[in-house]
């Protein structure tokens, strides 16, 4: 049985990597500090996880997290362009030198593979659609520099110290668990809560701005394959769906499967914003054998689903 790390495990992406190791059969410990993320998340799993109340701030705590532990997946860090862009420094702090004391203690600990959350916001807005890996990065945001320097961080302690890592970018990652309700929530909860208390949404900008939302089970499946996946240490990935959808595409497939007709309200654009996002998968494809298994819609019913039944309750 091996033993995983998940940083950041009582968050959305760390809660359901944890689920899927915990259904596995594998031993898992989660080291988070509940900043951003929730231990509700990983409540029905309390007797089989062991828990760390911890920040990865504090190199001796995360020495401590990776003790024993075969692999990592580090998902723990300040998420979201607008906290960036509220408090840069705490997200450099947490972002980049969390992830530089994970590597150092990865590394002294001899754990055989970092799997890195890294962020599709390292694109920033290059012009080029879909996005691969080739593309020089642009990072157009706080938060996308701290990302794109954990993302180095990872390959250079693969060449210089033989750690095996692998970074995933992320396209806009959405499902079950997602905060609704915090000002820096991400778009679909935030549009499902809103539709769910009969009100409108706001739309940042003109709508037209578009992403590649990516729904967390495939998420989950990317992480495992990179965790073991042979000749890769070292490597980045983007992992989406391939699939670009505007914001007001978005608030209307939401709308229609929520039976509501209520018509978005538009705000200024967020500073910070990347105008069109969209993945280039065919790395993952190739060398990971990723596929996503859950498209948009069915992911979109399943979350709204999830929030549902959470209502009704
Ligand atoms: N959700 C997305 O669409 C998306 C896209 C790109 C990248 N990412 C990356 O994926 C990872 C997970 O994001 P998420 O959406 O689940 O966010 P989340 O906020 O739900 O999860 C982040 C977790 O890290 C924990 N954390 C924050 N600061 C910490 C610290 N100092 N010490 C220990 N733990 C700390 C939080 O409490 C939280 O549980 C993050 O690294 C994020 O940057 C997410």
């Amino acid at each position: 049985m091996a033993h995983y790390l998940v940083t950041g495990g009582c968050g959305f992406v760390g809660s359901h990597l944890v689920e899927a190791l915990v259904e596995k059969g594998d031993r898992v410990r989660v080291f988070d500090n509940c900043s951003t993320g929730k231990t509700e998340n990983v409540a029905h799993l309390k007797n089989q996880i062991e828990l760390i109340d911890g920040d990865l701030r504090e190199l001796d705590a995360v020495q401590q997290a990776v003790a024993n532990v075969d692999y990592v997946f580090h998902q723990g860090a300040r998420p979201s362009v607008a906290r960036s862009v509220a408090d840069p420094i705490l997200s450099n702090n947490v972002n980049i030198n969390g992830t530089l004391n994970l590597l150092v203690a990865a590394r002294d600990a001899g754990v055989k593979r970092v799997v890195y959350a890294a962020s599709s916001s390292a694109y920033g807005n290059t012009p080029t659609l879909p996005r691969s890996e080739t593309l020089s990065p642009q990072p157009a945001s706080p938060y996308a520099i701290t990302k794109y320097v954990g993302e180095c961080y990872c390959r250079v302690f693969t060449q210089v110290f033989g750690l095996e890592t692998v970074a995933l970018r992320y396209f806009n990652i959405f499902g079950p668990r997602q905060n609704p309700t915090s000002q820096y929530s991400a778009v679909i909860p935030k549009f499902i809560h809103t539709y769910l208390h009969g009100n409108s949404p706001t739309i940042e900008g003109d709508g037209e701005q578009s992403r590649d939302f990516t729904y967390i089970a495939n998420a989950v499946h990317a992480n495992l394959l990179a965790c073991h996946a042979e000749g890769i240490a070292g490597e980045m990935f983007n992992i989406g769906c391939g699939q670009q959808t505007s914001i007001n595409t978005l608030a209307g497939l939401i709308g229609e499967m929520m039976e509501t007709d209520a018509k978005p309200v538009y705000t200024a654009s967020r500073p910070g914003d990347v105008r069109h996002s969209c993945a280039d998968i065919g790395k993952a494809q190739q060398l990971l054998g990723y596929e996503p298994k859950v498209e948009l819609k069915a992911g979109l019913r399943r979350t709204i689903d999830w929030f549902l039944q959470r209502s009704d309750a």
